[in-house]
Parts: C-alpha cells; sequence; structure tokens
C-alpha cells in the first residue's frame, strides 16, 4: 500500500484552527557572528556574580552524575530564597523558566474565550501571543503620548486578568504604588504587575501584595541578574493563586543547572547591587545626552532607553527612526524599533550597555547626522 501523501496544507489541517493562524512572537535578533554592539534585548551588559559559574560547576561534579537526575519539581531551595529575599513566605511564590513560563502559565490558568486577559498597547508583545494560543479573548487599553497610566479605565476593566508591565516596556516608564493601589482598590480581576525591569526602578509593588490578595508580581533574572541565558523567573503571589500555577506548570519546569545557578545569583546581593547601579548611572548619563541633543526621551526606569531621534533639519517620525535604525545596524550597533504602532514607531528602544559600548552607539549617531542625506 502506498503510504499517505501528508502534505504542508494537510498537516497544518490537523492543527487547532487558531493554532492554524497562529503568528509567532518575534524575539529580538541574536546575531551569531562576533562585532556587534547588541543593545536590542534589555540583556545586561555585565556578567552574573562569579558565584553563578562555580555553582554551576559543583551542581555538574567532575562527571555530571548528578544530571541524570531529575530536578526538584519545584525548586524549593529557591522558593524558600526567593521567599526571604522578599520577606514573604515559600507559599507565597512559584518559579518558571523564565518568566514568560510564568505569563504563560498565567494565561492557562485565568483566560479563555469567555474570560478576557487585558495589558496595555505598548507593553510587552508576548501577552497577545500567549492569549492567542489559548485561544482567549483580549482587552486592550491603548495609552496616549504621555504613557501615564489609564487607572479609571483599567480599574473598571472587566478583564479576569490584567497584565500591567512597570516600568513599562518598550518606554521604560514607570509606575507608582498610589496609582496601583487605585487600580486594585476598584479592579475585580487579577491584576498581574510584570516587573521584569523593577530593579532598575524607584519603586516596586511587591510591599503591596499583603494587602492585595488579586496582585501578582512577576520578576526575572534575566535582566538585572544578568542571567538570560538561565531562563529563570517567577511569581509572588498569595498561596491561592500560586496553587494554581503549580496545577497547570510542567512538573519540572526548571532544571537543576538553572535553579543552582538562581540561588547563587541572589546570594550574592552585592554583587547585583553594584551592577545595577552600574546600568542606572549610565543609563541617565545617555539620557541626559539625548536630551542635550533635543531628542524627546520618556523618563527611564528600566534598563533600556525609548528615545525619539531627529535628524540633522530637526525632523522626527516613523522614517527617521528607520533611518536611524538602519545607519545603526550598518554599523553592527542593533538596536529595536517597532513600526507597527503610531506611538512607538517614531522612537528607538535601545539597552543600556558598557559605558564603552554607549560611547560607540553616540559616536554612531553622531556620524548618523552628518551622514548624506541628513547633512
Ligand atoms: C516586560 C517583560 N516581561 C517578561 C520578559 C521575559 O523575561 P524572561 O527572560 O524572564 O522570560 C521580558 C523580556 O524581555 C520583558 O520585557
Amino acid at each position: 500500500m502506498d503510504p499517505i501523501q501528508f502534505s504542508p496544507s494537510t498537516l497544518r489541517g490537523l492543527a487547532l484552527p487558531h493554532v492554524a493562524k497562529l503568528a509567532a512572537y518575534t524575539p529580538g535578533l541574536q546575531p551569531t557572528e562576533p562585532g556587534w554592539v547588541k543593545l536590542n534585548t534589555n540583556e545586561c551588559p555585565y556578567p552574573p556574580s562569579p558565584r553563578v559559574a562555580e555553582a554551576i560547576r559543583r551542581e555538574v561534579g567532575t562527571d555530571g552524575a548528578s544530571l541524570r537526575l531529575y530536578p526538584d519539581p519545584k525548586s524549593h531551595g529557591l522558593r524558600a530564597a526567593l521567599a526571604k529575599l522578599h520577606g514573604l513566605a515559600e507559599e507565597n511564590v512559584c518559579v518558571g523558566n523564565g518568566s514568560d513560563d510564568i505569563l504563560n502559565l498565567l494565561v492557562r490558568c485565568f483566560c479563555a474565550a469567555d474570560a478576557a486577559a487585558g495589558f496595555t498597547l505598548p507593553s510587552y508583545s508576548l501577552y497577545p501571543v500567549l492569549v492567542g494560543i489559548q485561544d482567549g479573548r483580549s482587552s486592550v487599553l491603548m495609552f496616549d503620548r504621555m504613557m501615564r497610566l489609564p487607572i479609571e479605565r483599567l480599574a473598571a476593566s472587566t478583564a479576569s486578568v490584567f497584565f500591567l508591565t512597570s516600568p513599562n516596556a518598550p518606554t521604560g516608564v514607570g509606575f507608582g504604588n498610589v496609582e496601583l493601589e487605585k487600580v486594585l482598590g476598584s479592579f475585580r480581576g487579577l491584576l498581574v504587575v510584570d516587573e521584569a525591569y523593577a530593579p532598575f526602578a524607584q519603586e516596586n509593588a511587591v510591599p503591596l501584595l499583603g494587602r492585595h490578595p488579586n496582585l501578582v508580581v512577576v520578576r526575572t533574572l534575566s535582566k538585572a541578574y544578568g542571567l538570560a541565558g538561565i531562563r529563570v523567573g517567577y511569581a509572588l503571589a498569595h498561596p491561592e493563586v500560586i496553587g494554581l500555577l503549580d496545577r497547570v506548570r510542567d512538573s519540572y519546569n526548571v532544571n537543576r543547572l538553572s535553579q543552582a545557578a538562581a540561588l547563587a545569583a541572589i546570594d550574592d546581593a552585592a554583587y547585583f547591587e553594584q551592577s545595577v547601579a552600574r546600568v542606572k548611572a549610565t543609563r541617565d548619563r545617555v539620557v541626559r545626552g539625548f536630551n542635550q541633543r533635543g531628542w524627546f526621551t520618556y523618563p527611564s526606569q528600566a534598563n533600556f532607553i525609548f528615545t525619539e531621534p531627529k535628524n540633522a533639519r530637526g525632523e522626527s517620525g516613523p522614517a527617521v527612526a528607520k533611518a536611524a535604525y538602519d545607519f545603526l545596524y550598518a554599523h553592527k550597533v542593533l538596536v529595536r524599533y517597532f513600526p507597527s504602532h503610531a506611538l512607538t514607531a517614531p522612537f528607538l528602544r535601545i539597552s543600556v550597555g558598557t559605558d564603552q559600548e554607549m560611547q560607540v552607539l553616540n559616536d554612531t549617531l553622531d556620524a548618523w547626522l552628518k551622514a548624506p542625506p541628513n547633512a
């Protein structure tokens, strides 16, 4: 008998209809060849604490024997250490394979066709993708150019779960706890404050957890701890919410080496604080430089800067941002721009690198302003 022929479209036809028409999340470029100044994915410009590599070596041992065994399925040691770090109990913590894993678990638990997941535009573009995977309903709140929190609209939202990025991405604008409490006072769903960038901010929502059982704070070790490659993030929430996340989580969602690495990183608080302080000092200096150029730049509480470039004729807008992006790209300086939204298209998002990398960025922008047709 002839084997059955499966064409690509037949295979697609076997998928659930909503999956067949999904568009995947587009991560920032990860160039493999050397020579790039990489300021596009908000990674830390500094390596993690030296204790991390030691902990991984210790975990692997001389012959890798421990790798035969599954990791601790609940990442108990890490949950306990994170709980201590934030003055909470282990029952308030769930650890994920990056905070993307945690966001996915939250969508799995709280979003469906008749239970909307809310988010703002602009914000982290993974949220709508996760909602699409779940075949759920989205409820979108638009910012205006001021990028202030739409407190009344958010408080009145009927979403089951609302993802608020604070500090926001890609703007870097942070929302204060006074504003968050106004929302929490009336919002009837679960408010998830995605605090991927909180270590660089003036305030964070952790102190509100005790008073608001419908608050979830999501954190990551990818940014401030310099561990994007290790994939560890976590949720802080009421034990009931943590229990729900645990029901839908992969049993072994955080591998052995990542658990060991994360524990070592959070154990080295002095190193962490020094890294964060260096990034913030560089950020504030570069923002001042953009202001001196006369480029509108949102006040950043994150490890990236959202700025509206002006060309040599003083013009700004999507075409100018694209020209600046292309010039930087041609000179191997990689930043991010988001042409799909009117509020983001005139801007570039630039991750804070080392002082040396930011010097290359500034020199390349000077060269762009001198190069025809800008001159
Ligand atoms: C707002 C926001 N949340 C979550 C993440 C995901 O972080 P992780 O590396 O922990 O999955 C990112 C990554 O860029 C982000 O910008």
